[in-house]
């Protein structure tokens, strides 16, 4: 098995280069395969869980033609079936955008439940409301989530939650069913406005996207496009958070610095300096950090694919911190691996209480999930010592080249499988 080896305590200094954002390159290609003409994506990141979306749309009989590792063609012209069901897509979430997208255009779908992170309970009970509201029958059959519809009658949906999930499916269906649908207390995330855009640009009508109301008139059908998915904000905060978790200096490039404003003022609060340019953001780390309180939120509040990194920031800060995580009652179960490296966090349901300490040091951990795999490299990248990673591939679903990007910032990582492997770069770094 893979494992990342990292030899900690360098200042990661230098530029980054953030690729396409995940979440929104996840929810455009269900919307690409809508239309019966082709649909040019670019700057879709090169991570395991846009592959494997790719590969399911496949399946369907759509065409999918790579043009390079970050442009791929699709044409939905060619769909035989309307059924998705492989072995990898039941461990991705967002397979379920599938559903909107083939219930707006085929009036029936059937995806396989969807998996992914281990982070909480998951439902899909918004998904399900928002396509009944809009006349469709939905259950769960054989571990399938069937829909299907006569006709798809726009209509007025109240969601209980805000759900990225909920409004980009709902959204996606919407486009094509007949007359108005008014969508309320809907998620404002970047990536909602990013697949509206794309849809737009086939010819749908969607007026609010990123407010809390989207008002969408359905059209009859929707034609090619060419589009270009939006910086990842998450990568970008990500690199942010590891200048200021190893006290360093990076400018991470290629981003839209408005997404990432919730980031850069809990950084400026608590000591780091922050430089914002026309598409980039610079974050220096020069002295110890001091604790503060976080809570996540949707956005624009901090997001929670941000809270295992300030974790371990506040972790490594002078005084005692409180993160609270109100979305997924289960992503705290980096802490028992962070506690390894030195830790001193105390979890009490939704809360966790951090007494900072000054170093952590190295020690094998295991991934438990994508984002607090990104959180546990850049500890380990802060500690003291040699750590090893088990279980990285959660962390290959959403980062392109992670391990590369470290090294071209100075830092000490390879992706080792051998007991042999892990020696060598023990006496390579001196530390045996
Ligand atoms: C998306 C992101 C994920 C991010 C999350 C919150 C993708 C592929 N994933 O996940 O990285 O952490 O947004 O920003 O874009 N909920 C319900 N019923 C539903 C749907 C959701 O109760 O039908 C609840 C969830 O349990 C959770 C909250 O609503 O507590 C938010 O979930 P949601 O925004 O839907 O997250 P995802 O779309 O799954």
């Amino acid at each position: 098995m893979e494992q990342y080896i990292i030899k900690g305590g360098n200042p990661l200094v230098g530029e980054v280069v953030i690729g396409g954002a995940k979440n929104a390159a996840l929810g455009i290609l269900a919307a690409a395969i809508m239309s019966d003409e082709p649909v040019l994506i670019s700057n879709l990141p090169d991570v395991n869980d846009v592959n494997v979306l790719l590969e399911a749309i496949a399946e369907t009989g759509a065409v999918v033609e790579r043009k390079n590792r970050h442009t791929a063609l699709l044409n939905g012209r060619t769909i035989g079936s309307y059924v998705v069901n492989n072995n990898f897509i039941k461990k991705m979430r967002a397979s379920y955008y599938l559903l909107g997208a083939m219930l707006g255009k085929y009036h029936h779908a059937e995806v396989a439940l969807p998996g992914g992170c281990n982070i909480g309970s998951r439902p899909i009970d918004q998904h399900l409301k928002g396509f009944r509201a809009l006349g469709a029958t939905g259950k769960i059959q054989n571990g399938m989530i069937v829909v299907d519809a006569k006709r798809l009658v726009g209509a007025r949906i109240y969601f209980d939650k805000v759900s990225v999930g909920a409004t980009i499916n709902v959204m996606l269906a919407a486009c094509l069913a007949e007359g108005r649908t008014v969508m309320e207390n809907v998620a404002k995330e970047p990536h909602v406005v990013d697949v509206a855009n794309l849809l737009n640009s086939m010819g749908a009508n969607i007026r609010g996207a990123g407010t809390d109301v989207i008002r969408i008139t359905g059209v009859k059908s929707l034609h090619g496009a060419d589009y270009s998915v939006i910086p990842d904000q998450i990568e970008a905060g990500t690199f942010m958070f590891a200048a200021a978790a190893t006290r360093g200096d990076i400018t991470v490039k290629n981003v839209i610095p408005k997404h990432l404003d919730c980031l850069t003022s809990k950084l400026r609060e608590i000591g780091c300096e922050v430089s914002e340019f026309d598409d980039a953001v610079r974050v220096v780390c020069k002295k110890r950090l001091h604790s503060t309180s976080v809570n996540t939120m949707p956005y624009p509040g901090f997001p929670t694919d941000m809270q295992p990194q300030m974790s371990v920031i506040l972790a490594l800060a002078q005084g005692t911190s409180v993160v609270t995580e109100s979305i997924f009652e289960n992503r705290f179960r980096y802490v028992d691996e962070l506690t390894r490296m030195g830790a001193l966090i105390q979890v009490e349901g939704n809360i966790a209480i951090i007494n900072g300490i000054s170093q952590f040091s190295g020690t094998q951990v295991a991934v438990p999930d994508l984002r607090a795999g990104a959180a546990l490299v850049i500890a380990a990248m802060a500690a003291d010592g040699v750590s090893t990673l088990e279980d990285i591939e959660y962390i290959k679903r959403g980062y392109e080249d992670f391990a590369e990007k470290l090294v071209s910032l100075g830092g000490i990582i390879e992706i080792v499988e051998t007991e042999k492997e892990i020696q060598k770069f023990r006496l390579k770094v001196g530390c045996v």
